[in-house]
């Protein structure tokens, strides 16, 4: 068994899709997708210590809407990657800052911080790829949360690719404090596209907003940002719609929701654009908070390793 260090503090982005096509549900329920994802530096931090038993705690105030219990994907996680591993057990701490069920892949991030941080504790020193191999069978989402940054995302979205980007955007986020259930959007869709009869085309990702990004033209990536999760989100939470109407109404050059939402995102110009932004939400009281964030930014990442055991 090899000695644990003495913890390490993970931090971690939440992400947002600046792109999300949807295709008709696979035999295991999951849909396929073309996606883009960007790291976004709204970050959560997650301790892995050397503990006598498995455990973990969440604190923040967005902290009572996560389990401290085994269902808990940072546990899972750690445990996961010590399978088959001559390994001590550690104990997780996160300090939540990313909305929970907020479509910006909290949970999902908790995991992949917790993936580096053990690896880390344990001084395994994988591949990057062999954590994206674990990473896959957590979640969707967790791949991507390793690497950060801006990426191509296919399969059920945990196959990512780096995208070729230039410069930094700005983001202004309304949260909504009633969360969304992942399933629920997703099934939401599979029903409105059924009620419609409309073709469900299998998803590819849009040259527009790959050129977008590569150029590092915000009124272009503007033009190009899409979800097909948008509409069944609206469906679910109407109130939705209020929030991107009276963003398109402030200044935002675009809104959508993230991931499956309810988290609304808003493209802005600079950082003085989401300063007003946000000025005019808040002045409006939409939404339940707003938060400002830049991308794109690193994924999980040790920013700090502590002196002795917890
Ligand atoms: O992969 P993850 O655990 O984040 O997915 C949560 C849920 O979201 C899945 O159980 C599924 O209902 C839905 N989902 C989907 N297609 C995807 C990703 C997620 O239907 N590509």
């Amino acid at each position: 068994m090899s000695t644990p260090g003495p913890g390490v503090v993970v931090r971690v982005p939440a992400k947002v899709n600046l792109e999300l096509r949807v295709g008709e549900p696979r035999d295991d329920g999951f849909h396929p997708l073309a996606t883009v994802y960007q790291a976004v530096d709204l970050y959560d931090e997650v301790t892995v210590t050397p503990a006598d038993r498995w455990g973990v705690e969440v604190h923040g105030e967005r902290a009572a809407d996560v389990p401290s219990t085994d269902d808990n994907l940072a546990l899972k996680a750690v445990k996961a990657l010590a399978r088959g591993r001559s390994v001590s057990p550690v104990h997780v701490r996160i300090d939540k800052t990313i909305p929970v069920a907020g479509g910006m892949a909290g949970g999902s991030a908790d995991a992949a911080a917790a993936l580096v941080g053990a690896d880390a504790v344990w001084g395994l020193g994988c591949e990057r790829g062999e954590l994206e191999k674990v990473a896959a069978r957590l979640g969707s989402d967790v791949p991507f949360l390793l690497t950060g940054g801006t990426a191509l995302g296919s399969g059920r979205g945990e196959q990512v690719v780096p995208a070729l980007t230039q410069g930094t955007f700005h983001w202004v986020f309304v949260m909504h404090h009633e969360g969304l259930s992942t399933p629920a959007v997703y099934a939401e869709c599979d029903r409105l596209r059924e009620e419609s009869g409309d073709e469900v085309f299998v998803p590819e990702h849009s040259e527009p907003l790959l050129s977008a990004l590569r150029a590092g033209d915000v009124g272009l990536l503007a033009l190009a940002v899409y979800n097909d999760l948008e509409l069944p989100a609206c469906s679910l939470l109407p109130r939705l719609r209020d929030t991107m109407a009276a963003g398109l109404r402030h200044g935002a050059l675009c809104t959508t929701v993230s991931g499956s939402g309810p988290t609304v995102m808003m493209l802005a110009q600079d950082k003085a654009s989401a300063m007003d932004l946000m000025v005019a939400l808040s002045a409006d009281g939409v939404g339940d908070e707003l938060a400002y964030g830049v991308g794109p930014v690193a994924g999980a990442q040790v920013v700090r390793e502590l002196g002795g055991t917890a």
